[in-house]
């Protein structure tokens, strides 16, 4: 016998269905089906059906079926058309052409690179702070991730070249972000996201147009992506270098940008936490020693925090498939033609794999617990199988850089008592948050500037 369809969450109103808790309140709706009816349920959004699957199984199947089966392209129409057909937004045979182009761009000696550009960039940002005042934090990380992206991915010159209009223009392509409505409706925020999307192209093509006519004078990521052979030999077309550079910076800073901020707020929340913190910071790169790879991998706290804050804080929690073939999770039957989506808000709070899931506990990363490691599909802030994110190492530097720069430098204290999470449509982020910051006294009125990247 055939097995039945997941049985519908309670609360669906007619003709919208759960449309409206889903933009309000996503988790409570999402609580709401797994206490009704366990790891698999339905929800409704409009007239289309959604399956919620949860549980190290059926993350399983959802990350790890193909693509034909269980389809990324079709869900993230809303994404397509900002950035166009690249990677897993474009047909299948283009995004097996684009992958290994792509993680090349990402291997282990670019990241070193990286990491170096990493440190002058925070280095360079906190050199400009007064030796006391309060900054709201969650704005300062979310400029200063973009300068890190704007050096990294497009060199200090070219990334000063497009100034800060470019950035800008991102608060209107994140605006835009709907998974429920289609993104040709003439709608004013979708008017908005084509004009912003054009005017970016129009600020990068001169620097391409540059970076073309005297190609042996650069190498760096930009370089790469213009110039490089893909598996075929062939170079990537115009088109496609401004599409993957608009949709690289964005992956680059938003999610990033939130983790990070929540990173900083919640060992100012735990005080217990950020003492372990400070103290391997002291231990493994005091100021102004300079971050090698070496020293990158000695830092286990620091590590255990930024897991911990993917699992509690996931910055993109909205992870979905559309349903080509029907597919089974446990009892249940997905039939073609629904979309399926993990939830990260129960399946990073399951109790048979993490201790008090509701605690910020960063030790149950370290060794001797290593609750992650019970399952491949335990944790998947960066998702998993074949479509792991590209950036996951690159975020996860980016971030240890951050904390441990910010935290050897300068003492801080939460002004604002009471964070939220920021839910839309997008990213999430915590709400504004204020910080009191005052330089350690041993470092008052020192000239920072050139040795915290340089001596060693
Ligand atoms: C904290 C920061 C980040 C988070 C939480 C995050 C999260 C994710 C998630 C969950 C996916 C999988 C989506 C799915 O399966 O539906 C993904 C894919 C991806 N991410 Fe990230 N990401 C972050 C940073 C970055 C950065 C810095 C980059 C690069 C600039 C990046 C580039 C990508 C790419 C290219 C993919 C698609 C991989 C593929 O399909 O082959 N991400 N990311």
């Amino acid at each position: 016998m055939s097995k039945p369809t997941p049985p519908l969450t309670s609360g669906a109103k007619p003709i919208v269905g759960h449309a409206l808790e889903f933009r309000s309140n996503r988790p409570q709706l999402i609580e709401r089906g797994f206490a009704e009816h366990g790891n698999v349920f339905a929800i409704k959004l409009a007239n289309q059906n959604v399956a919620v699957v949860i549980g190290t199984e059926n993350q399983k199947t959802f990350f790890m079926e193909t693509d034909k089966r269980l389809n990324i392209q079709e869900p993230y129409q809303f994404l397509r058309a900002i950035f166009g057909d690249i990677l897993f937004l474009a047909p299948h045979d283009e995004y097996m052409r684009q992958r290994p182009f792509v993680q090349e761009l990402f291997k282990r000696d670019k990241m070193l690179h990286y990491v170096d550009v990493m440190q002058e960039v925070v280095q360079d940002w906190l050199d400009t702070l007064e030796d006391e005042g309060e900054m709201e934090l969650v704005k300062e990380l979310g400029w200063l991730v973009q300068e890190v992206a704007g050096n990294c991915f497009l060199g200090p010159d070219a990334h000063k070249e497009i100034g800060r209009e470019f950035w800008d223009l991102y608060a209107d392509l994140s605006a835009s972000l709907d998974p429920l409505l289609p993104p040709d409706w003439p709608l004013p925020k979708f008017r908005k996201r084509d004009r912003a999307k054009a005017r970016m192209i129009e600020i990068l093509q001169p620097i391409i147009a540059k970076r073309r006519a005297n190609p042996e004078q650069y190498d760096d990521f930009l370089q790469d992506i213009i110039m490089k052979d893909d598996k075929y030999g062939n170079k990537l077309d115009e088109e496609l270098v401004l599409n993957m550079l608009v949709g690289f910076m964005f992956a680059g800073h938003e999610t990033t940008a939130g983790q990070a901020a929540w990173t900083i707020i919640l060992l100012l929340q735990h005080p217990d936490v950020l003492e372990r913190v400070q103290a391997e910071i002291e231990t493994v790169a005091p100021y102004p020693v300079y971050i090698d790879p070496k020293r990158m991998l000695q830092f286990d706290q620091i590590t255990y925090t930024i897991h911990e804050v993917e699992r509690l804080r996931p910055s993109a929690d909205l992870l979905m498939r559309t349903v080509n073939e029907d597919t089974e999770f446990g009892d249940y039957v997905v039939p073609q033609g629904w979309l399926v989506q993990v939830a990260q808000e129960i399946g990073h709070n399951l109790p048979e794999l993490f201790a008090e899931p509701q605690e910020f506990d960063p030790l149950r990363f370290a060794p001797d617990r290593a609750e992650d490691k019970q399952d491949r599909f335990a944790l998947f802030g960066f998702g998993g199988g074949v479509h792991k994110c590209t950036g996951m190492n690159f975020a996860n530097n980016e971030m240890t850089i951050i904390t441990a720069l910010l935290l050897r430098e300068f003492d801080l204290e939460l002004v604002t008592q009471d964070t939220t999470i920021v839910r839309g449509l997008g990213a999430n982020h915590p709400s504004p948050t204020v910080v009191r910051y005052r330089r350690k006294p041993t470092l008052r009125n020192q000239d920072v500037m050139e040795t915290a990247v340089s001596a060693d």
